[in-house]
C-alpha cells in the first residue's frame, strides 16, 4: 500500500536516502472529535498512502543491521519535540503521527480538544510550523476556536490553516464559508495571526483534501494536501542570528574536542568568529563535523559538531553565537507561563528551569495577571492553576544566554520542574529580560569568605534546625551555640520567633509567607557564611523544597540539616507557648502539624530524637557530629 514500497524492497539504501533528503513539516491539528479532526487526520494518512509507524520502525532496525549510517531515518524527530517533558515524567496526551508523500515528510501532533488539555495543545504546538484549526461549518467560530488560536499564536506558530469542515452539510455554501472567515479574521487580528489560509473541506467526503472539489467551484485556493506539501517554513529560523545550544562536549580522544548540538538559528562556516555565552569567551570555528563528513557551512535545523581554534572552556548548556551577534545574557525575565501541574504555582518557591540543555534554579514572582484564554481578558491572579496562562517575572540563580521567544523558540522557551518530584510543572516563553537585572552588577570585593573564616580560625557552616513548633529546636540550638562559643567559635543564632520580630515582621503563616520567610533567612545565613561565621538557623521550615533551596545556596559540606524529631503528640503535651491549645480551639489558623503540613527531612545530616535525649544530651550529640564533620 505504501507509495514507495517497491523501492523499499528493491533498494532500501536508495529509499532511505531519498526519504532523508525530503523536507519535514511539523503541524498541529486543533479541534475536537466533533469537528471531524480524527476523520481529517485519518484521511490525510490514507490519501498519502502513509507508512505505518511500525513499518518505519522495522525499517530503521533493518537499516541499522545493514549499517546504512548515512541514510538512517531520523526517528528522534518523532518524539524529540518536548522530550524533556517525557523525561520529566509528565503525562501529556499528544499523539505524534508520521507520514510522508513524495514531496515531503510530515509529523502531525494530534492533541485532545477539551479545555483542560491546554497543556497538551501547548506541547504539540511548541514545535509545529503550521496549525490546522478545524471549524465545523454548521457551528462557525466557537470559544474553543479562539482558545486554540490564542495558544497557537502564543507558541509562535505563524501559519494557520482555517479548515472549514463539514461543508457538505451546509450545501457547500460560499456564503457560509465567507461568513465564518470574516468572523475569524476579526479575532485573529487581535492576537496577531495574519497568515491565514482558509480551505472549505469535507474531510469525510474528501472535498479539497487532496483533490479539488467539484462542489466548491467558487474556491480558488489550494487543497489541504497541496498547502501542506508546499508551504515554506524553514526560512524563519535561518534569518535569525546563529545559535548553537551545546548539547554535549564531544571528546572521543585527546586530539579532538568538539561541541555538538542542533543549530537553533542562523548559519555558520569555518573561519567565523564565535562567542560562547554566558562566559563571553571568543574563538574561531575550524571545522563543522557531521555524520556525513565535514561541511563547508551549516544552517538552522542541522545537528553538527564544531571545533574551535582555541582551547576555551565550554560546557553543556552554553550557547555558541557569532561574535558580532551574541545572544543577550540575564538572570531576571518577564515570561508567559502555561501552568501544567495539578498543584498550583507557588510564587517564591524555588523551581528548576530548563532551557535548551541548561538547568538553573528559578523562582517566580506573583503573576502580574492571567489571561482568560477564551475571552483574552486579563485577570488579577495570586497563582496559576492547571492549564492557566499568566505573565510573571522570574528570578534565576545564575545568568543564562537566551533570546525572546518571539525571536527564537529554541533559545526563548523553557520548562519548569518541581525540585522534589522532578515533574514538569509548566512551560514558559521569555518575553524580555528585566532591565534592572542588566543594571545591577556583581561588585568584586577583595576580602572573601576564606580569609574571613581563616581570621576566625574556623570553617563556616549553617546548622539548619528544623522541626515542629515546641519540638525543642530553639532550646537545643541555644545550648549548641553556647558550647561553640566556649570552644572559641564565632557564631550567630537566627531564631524563627526572633527574626519574625524584625526582618520578617511582615510574614504570616500561609504557605506563600512561610516560603518567603525561609527564602529570606536562607539568604541571610548565606551572607553570614560569607562573613566566616557558624550560623545556627532555628525555623520550623516545614517544606522540603525550601530547605533544599537553602542548601543549594552554599557549598557542599557547608549545610548541615539538624532534624529535631519530636512527634506532634509530644510537642502538643509540652506546648510551651500554649499555641497548640489555641490551634485546636481554632484560634490560630494554618498551624504546623494541625492544619498546615510538616514535611520531615529524609536525609538530615543530624537526626535528634528528643523522646530519648535530654536537651543537653542532644546538644552534646550535635557537637560531636560537628567534630566528625570537621567543623569543630
Ligand atoms: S516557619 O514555618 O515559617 O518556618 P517560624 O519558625 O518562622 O515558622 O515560626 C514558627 C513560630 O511561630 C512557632 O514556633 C510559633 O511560636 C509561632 N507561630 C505562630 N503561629 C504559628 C502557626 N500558625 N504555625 C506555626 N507556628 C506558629
Amino acid at each position: 500500500m505504501a507509495h514507495v514500497s517497491d523501492l523499499i524492497s528493491v533498494d532500501i539504501d536508495k529509499y532511505l536516502d531519498s526519504h532523508h533528503h525530503k523536507s519535514l513539516l511539523r503541524f498541529i491539528t486543533c479541534g475536537s472529535v466533533d469537528d471531524g479532526k480524527s476523520t481529517l487526520i485519518g484521511r490525510l494518512l490514507y490519501e498519502s498512502k502513509m507508512l505505518f509507524e511500525d513499518q518505519l520502525a522495522a525499517l530503521e532496525a533493518d537499516s541499522k543491521k545493514v549499517g546504512t549510517q548515512g541514510g538512517e531515518l531520523d526517528f528522534a524527530l518523532l518524539v524529540d519535540g518536548l522530550s524533556a517533558e517525557r523525561e520529566q515524567g509528565i503525562t501529556i496526551d499528544v499523539a505524534y503521527r508520521f507520514f510522508s508523500t513524495d514531496k515531503r515528510k510530515f509529523i502531525v501532533a494530534d492533541t485532545p480538544g477539551h479545555e483542560q488539555y491546554t497543556r497538551n495543545m501547548a506541547t504539540g504546538a511548541s514545535t509545529a510550523d503550521v496549525a490546522v484549526i478545524l471549524i465545523d461549518a454548521r457551528k462557525g467560530v466557537l470559544t474553543q476556536t479562539r482558545r486554540h488560536s490564542f495558544i497557537v499564536s502564543l507558541l509562535g506558530i505563524r501559519k494557520v490553516v482555517l479548515a472549514i469542515n463539514k461543508m457538505d452539510l451546509m450545501d457547500y455554501s460560499e456564503q457560509v464559508y465567507d461568513g465564518i472567515l470574516a468572523d475569524y479574521r476579526v479575532f485573529a487580528q487581535k492576537i496577531g495571526i495574519t497568515d491565514i489560509t482558509p480551505i472549505p473541506l469535507s474531510a469525510l467526503r474528501g472535498d479539497n483534501m487532496t483533490e479539488r472539489s467539484p462542489h466548491t467551484p467558487w474556491y480558488a485556493g489550494p487543497t489541504l494536501m497541496d498547502y501542506l506539501e508546499t508551504v515554506e517554513v524553514e526560512e524563519y529560523a535561518l534569518e535569525q542570528p546563529f545559535r548553537l545550544p551545546v548539547q554535549w562536549v564531544n571528546r572521543p580522544n585527546l586530539d579532538f574536542r568538539g561541541f555538538s548540538g542542533l543549530i537553533a538559528g542562523g548559519s555558520i562556516r569555518p573561519g567565523d568568529r564565535i562567542k560562547v555565552l554566558p562566559s563571553a569567551r571568543e574563538s574561531t570555528v575550524t571545522r563543522i563535523v557531521t555524520y556525513d563528513g565535514d561541511q563547508e557551512s551549516a544552517i538552522a535545523g542541522q545537528s553538527v559538531t564544531l571545533t574551535l581554534a582555541d582551547e576555551i572552556d565550554i560546557s553543556r548548556g552554553d550557547i555558541i553565537c557569532k561574535a558580532d551577534a551574541p545572544a543577550p545574557v540575564a538572570d531576571q525575565f518577564e515570561a508567559t507561563l502555561l501552568w501544567m501541574s495539578e498543584e498550583n504555582l507557588i510564587p517564591g518557591r524555588p523551581y528548576l528551569l530548563k532551557i535548551g540543555a541548561k538547568t538553573v534554579g528559578a523562582s517566580i514572582a506573583h503573576p502580574k495577571y492571567k489571561v482568560n484564554v477564551n475571552t483574552l481578558e486579563q485577570l488579577a491572579a495570586k497563582t496559576l492553576e492547571l492549564n492557566e496562562i499568566g505573565i510573571s517575572n522570574l528570578n534565576l540563580d545564575q545568568p543564562i544566554a537566551f533570546d525572546p521567544y518571539a525571536e527564537n523558540r529554541e533559545t526563548g522557551g523553557f520548562i519548569l520542574i518541581d525540585r522534589l518530584s522532578n515533574d514538569t510543572v509548566g512551560v514558559g516563553l521569555i518575553n524580555f529580560a528585566l532591565r534592572r537585572s542588566q543594571n545591577v552588577h556583581w561588585q568584586a570585593l577583595d576580602l572573601n569568605k576564606t580569609v574571613r573564616a581563616e581570621q576566625k580560625g574556623q570553617k563556616p557552616a549553617i546548622l539548619w534546625f528544623t522541626g515542629l513548633s515546641g519540638a525543642g529546636k530553639s532550646t537545643i540550638a541555644n545550648l549548641v551555640e553556647k558550647k561553640l562559643y566556649a570552644l572559641g567559635k564565632h557564631t550567630y543564632l537566627l531564631d524563627g520567633d526572633n527574626v519574625r520580630h524584625g526582618l520578617n515582621k511582615d510574614m504570616g503563616f500561609t504557605e506563600a509567607d512561610r516560603i518567603e520567610n525561609i527564602r529570606r533567612v536562607a539568604e541571610v545565613s548565606k551572607l553570614m557564611i560569607d562573613a566566616g561565621l557558624i550560623v545556627l538557623v532555628s525555623f520550623i521550615s516545614p517544606f522540603r523544597a525550601e530547605r533544599q533551596m537553602a542548601r543549594g545556596l552554599v557549598q557542599d559540606g557547608e549545610f548541615l540539616e539538624v532534624f529535631i524529631d519530636t512527634p506532634i503528640a509530644v510537642a502538643e503535651t509540652r506546648d510551651p507557648k500554649g499555641l497548640y491549645k489555641k490551634a485546636r480551639a481554632g484560634e490560630i489558623k494554618n498551624f504546623t502539624g494541625i492544619d498546615s503540613p510538616y514535611e520531615a527531612p529524609e536525609n538530615a545530616e543530624i537526626h535528634i530524637d528528643t523522646t530519648s535525649l535530654s536537651a543537653e544530651q542532644a546538644a552534646e550529640e550535635i557537637i560531636s557530629a560537628l567534630q566528625k564533620a570537621g567543623i569543630v
